[in-house]
């Protein structure tokens, strides 16, 4: 997905670049963005961050507290059980297009699950995560946000962005700054965070993710991967509740990849819903809770990544080739193996582990 095709078609806050932000130092820095970096005004308009207000207050060492614009915890209603972000018979048509790149699309995000997007490209994943935390707007339909239908005003795209973070596929579209530390930072400052809080915490994320020995580096002069955790870093100093990725793990190496994903399990771990577009049918099926399978600008299936991704038909629609996992065990099982667990293995590791010479004795 180009940036700049997404900006075209925003309908956004018009939120100036840096609006909001209450440092010089973020100020200065917006000024004078590193040579290829991306644009600021974009970032902002893209819902990267949201501007001052919400967020989380450290109100001690290691304790922190949830602020909800509009003035606190009981600023959205009591949620469903598990709906935390719903789209709702989304419909999106992009300028020039004659064909809905969202067709009445509808899905429910659950609090706490990993949730992953499979489908064809052009199928409509980006145009969906964009729609997710209001980067672009629906020609019809609507986004609930903990129950609540969202607004597109300046002030409820910052309600919203408080809760929902997106990382974007190409991280030359999200970072700006002429330092890491720097664009990791502006998030959390432009949160409203004074500079130490906002250093204490881009330490942390920077730690967490391996970039604490780059972070004076000019994010540029960095590689693809590290660049893109730097992208991410930023979303994760935000602390939202809802971290949205359009393939997290596209382009990188196996370790790049086993790091991302460490990084990700630790996040939701701690409690963070995470949707993410993915190419993989093995991480999906490995990883997610849940699986949307896409097509066409609809969802074609919607359910546990176990059943959905074993399902011939409905791999077949979405023109997915089965997990490995899964066509080796039906290989295996063809052979005479027999599956020593009830459940099905999720991995190729996992499937190995149950190769015992009694399982293997051909009957
Ligand atoms: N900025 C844009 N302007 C016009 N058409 C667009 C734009 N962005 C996407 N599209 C079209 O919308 C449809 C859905 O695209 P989208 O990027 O959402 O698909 P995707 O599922 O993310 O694909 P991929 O797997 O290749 O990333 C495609 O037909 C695409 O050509
Ligand atoms: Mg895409």
């Amino acid at each position: 997905m180009a940036g700049g095709g997404v900006a075209g078609a925003y309908h956004g806050t018009g939120a100036a670049p840096g609006a909001g932000v209450g440092c010089a130092r973020v100020r200065r820095r917006l000024a004078t963005p590193s040579p290829g970096a991306g644009d600021p005004g974009r970032r902002l308009e893209l819902g990267l961050w949201p501007a001052v207000g919400p967020g989380r207050r450290r109100l001690g060492p290691g304790v922190w507290r949830t602020v909800r614009a509009g003035g606190g915890p009981g600023r959205f209603p009591a949620m469903s059980p598990a709906l935390l972000l719903e789209a709702r018979s989304l419909v999106h048509t992009y300028p020039g297009r004659d064909t809905p790149a969202l067709d009445g699309l509808s899905l429910g995000v659950e609090r706490g699950e990993r949730l992953a997007l499979l489908g064809p490209n052009g199928a409509g994943k980006t145009t969906l995560l964009l729609h997710l935390n209001g980067s672009l707007r629906p020609q019809d339909g609507e986004i609930r946000l903990a129950g609540e239908p969202q607004g597109y005003d300046r002030a409820a795209l910052r309600r919203w962005r408080s809760r929902v973070q997106l990382v974007l596929q190409e991280p030359d579209d999200q970072l700006f700054a002429a330092s890491v530390s720097e664009d990791v930072a502006f998030g959390p400052l432009n949160q409203g965070l004074d500079e130490r809080e906002a250093e204490e915490r881009v330490a942390r994320v920077l730690e967490e993710f391996s970039l604490s020995a780059l972070a004076d580096q000019p994010p540029h002069l960095l590689s693809h991967g590290q660049r893109k955790r730097v992208a991410m870093a930023g979303a994760v100093a935000m602390r939202p509740d809802i971290l949205i990725l359009d393939e997290p793990t596209a382009g990188l190496d196996a370790s790049g990849q086993m790091e991302m994903l460490a990084a990700l399990e630790r996040l939701n771990d701690d409690g963070t819903t995470l949707v993410f577009s993915t190419h993989d049918v093995d991480l999906a099926h490995a990883w997610a809770d849940r699986v949307a399978l896409f097509a066409q600008g609809r969802i074609l299936a919607l359910g546990p990544a176990q059943s959905v991704l074993r399902d011939p038909a409905l791999l077949r629609a979405a023109a997915l080739q089965p997990p490995m996992v899964v066509r080796l065990t039906h290989a295996l099982q063809a052979a005479g193996w027999r599956d020593p667990e009830t459940t099905p293995a999720r991995d190729v590791e996992a499937l190995a582990r149950r190769l015992t010479p009694e399982s293997l004795v051909v009957r």
